[in-house]
């Protein structure tokens, strides 16, 4: 992307990503490179600041991973954190020790020692709570750099070099956490890289048009649309650019929550107008699913009657030559491996799998975004918020969410019961708090009694999660009430339910799936 922007050199660290969330959160374009991929760079004139992250490795170790000086010295301001902040005094012939009874993890308290433009309005009263993850500590101050900041176990833990224009911190600011965090990154952004240029995914409508048009000229792309987020503001990008000449298919494999498949499909075919074609497949799905009770099964077969369909009807239309996938940038740096090998796209990623024999090239208008970007693309666009807003919904649909063999009867069930649940948490408002929730058919029946009667029925479980990405998540802590309510209005509203049960567990150690 030839605007302003961040590199971000990534070490390994498992929180990178969030490094580059808060760079563009405050309007500032951010990549991440891997340390492996450094040496294709080939010109770093758009790059007015570079990043680097934590990592596994230990410049106290015989053999780590390093930048060349000549990247040092180019004066682009450098800021370095935790392993950045340890291979920058290694650089500069500061010393790096490894000690375990000085180690700190988690919460520490972080003392201002001098005045710097990094830390501007970062401390109270010259003291802030940081969040610390490290073994490895500088113990002596590189040459040209002065001390900043210091913990009680360590005194060089923010450290700078004005001339140089390099600094390192040996604390997660991208981290929540971190008190203030999001000022050191200001701080570094505006008042040491400079950048001017605040940068908006809406902004870059127009730009990510241009590039499909250039790419497909007079060729035909297909897509598979799921109505979810990411493949609808795909297509509503890609027809912009070519109108008429994106063909979306829509798969109903009856594995979708309850209605929803039909009204989305009336939405992208009147509303937005566009070249969209419903196939409804329940049928084949359901009969092909009937006696599977395995989870990577179903996932398989699900994805191998999805892949059939879909280059079926690629093979229908000679001039179709791209296809169009919702490719995030998590899922992109997620599949690259640390090693710096290919890369390869999360194989849940709902049409992975599909190209290499279709002979398709890829279109991934979305590749280099967030979540929460791609949303604000979808609102500048005109996505509806009820679908911009969607919690995710993976592509496997209700088979993964019926623990044990899938009938059209569980689903109805299910259906009806996630239905009431996503109302409810719309009507109460809750549903925008929360990043994913659902309602799944646990693979046991109960006893139960209603009326005067014995019932041996289903136990519906409900989840819902907090999240940024849906790497790690938390349970939603709802009130009591809410609760109670959800609880008997399933109940009383779904015959085949006579138990409904609160899914508190995190990620890890569970997964926001059951499967
Ligand atoms: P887990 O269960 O691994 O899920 O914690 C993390 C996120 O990924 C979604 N998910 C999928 N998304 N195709 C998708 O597009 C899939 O096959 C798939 N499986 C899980 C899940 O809903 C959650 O948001």
């Amino acid at each position: 992307m030839n605007i302003d922007k961040v590199l971000i050199i990534d070490f390994g660290s498992q929180v990178t990503k969030l490094i580059a969330r808060r760079v563009r959160e405050l309007g500032v374009y951010s990549e991440i490179l891997n340390i492996n991929h450094l040496k294709n760079i080939k010109k770093l004139e758009s790059v007015k600041g570079i990043i680097l992250s934590g990592g596994p490795a230990s410049v106290t170790q015989k053999k780590y991973p390093k930048i060349s000086k000549e990247i040092f010295l180019k004066k682009i301001p450098i800021l370095g954190i935790c392993y950045g902040l340890q291979l920058i005094s290694k650089s500069f012939g500061g010393k790096v020790k490894n000690n375990k009874k000085k180690r700190e993890f988690g919460r520490a308290l972080l003392f201002e020692k001098k005045k710097s433009v990094l830390t501007k309005n970062f401390f109270d009263k010259k003291i802030t709570n940081v969040w610390m993850s490290h073994q490895d500590a500088v113990t002596n101050l590189p040459k040209g750099f002065n001390k900043i900041a210091s913990t009680k176990n360590s005194a060089l833990t923010i450290i700078e070099n004005k001339n140089l224009n390099i600094y390192g911190i040996q604390f997660h600011p991208e981290i929540t956490h971190t008190q203030n965090g999001k000022t050191l990154f200001y701080n570094f952004l505006f008042h040491i890289c400079k950048i001017k240029k605040k940068w908006k995914i809406g902004l870059q409508k127009k730009r990510l048009i241009d590039l499909i048009k250039k790419k497909v000229k007079g060729n035909k792309v297909i897509c598979a649309l799921s109505g979810g987020v990411d493949s609808s503001v795909s297509a509503l990008l890609i027809n912009k650019a070519i109108k008429s000449n994106l063909i979306c298919i829509m798969v109903d494999t009856g594995l979708m929550r309850k209605n929803e498949f039909k009204k989305t499909y009336k939405i992208f075919k009147k509303k937005y107008k566009l070249n969209v074609k419903l196939i409804n497949a329940s049928k084949l799905y359901y009969s092909k699913l009937k006696n599977i009770s395995d989870p990577e099964k179903k996932r398989k077969l699900i994805g191998k009657l999805f892949i059939n369909i879909f280059e079926k009807e690629a093979k229908k239309n000679k001039k179709i030559k791209f296809l169009a996938q919702g490719t995030l940038y998590p899922d992109i740096i997620e599949s690259r491996s640390t090693t710096g090998k290919s890369t390869k796209i999360k194989s849940h990623h709902n049409v992975g799998g599909l190209p290499k024999k279709m002979r398709l090239k890829l279109i991934e208008p979305l590749r280099d975004f967030f979540k929460d970007e791609v949303r604000s693309l979808g609102k500048s666009l005109g996505l509806t918020d009820k679908i911009n807003n969607r919690h995710p919904f993976p592509g496997p649909g209700l088979a993964i969410r019926i623990l044990g063999k899938v009938t059209p009867d569980k689903i109805r069930i299910l259906q009806d019961a996630d239905h009431i649940f996503i109302n409810e948490l719309i009507n109460k408002k809750f549903y925008n708090k929360i990043w994913q929730a659902y309602a799944a058919l646990l693979p046991v029946k109960t006893v139960g009694v209603m009326g005067d009667t014995r019932t041996y029925e289903h136990i519906c479980l409900l989840r819902a999660v907090i999240s940024e990405d849906g790497m790690s998540a938390d349970y939603f802590k709802f009130p009591q009430w809410f609760l109670d309510n959800i609880s008997n209005k399933i109940i009383n509203n779904v015959p085949g339910i006579n138990r409904v049960v609160y899914d508190i567990t995190s990620k890890p150690p569970s997964t926001i799936e059951l499967e």
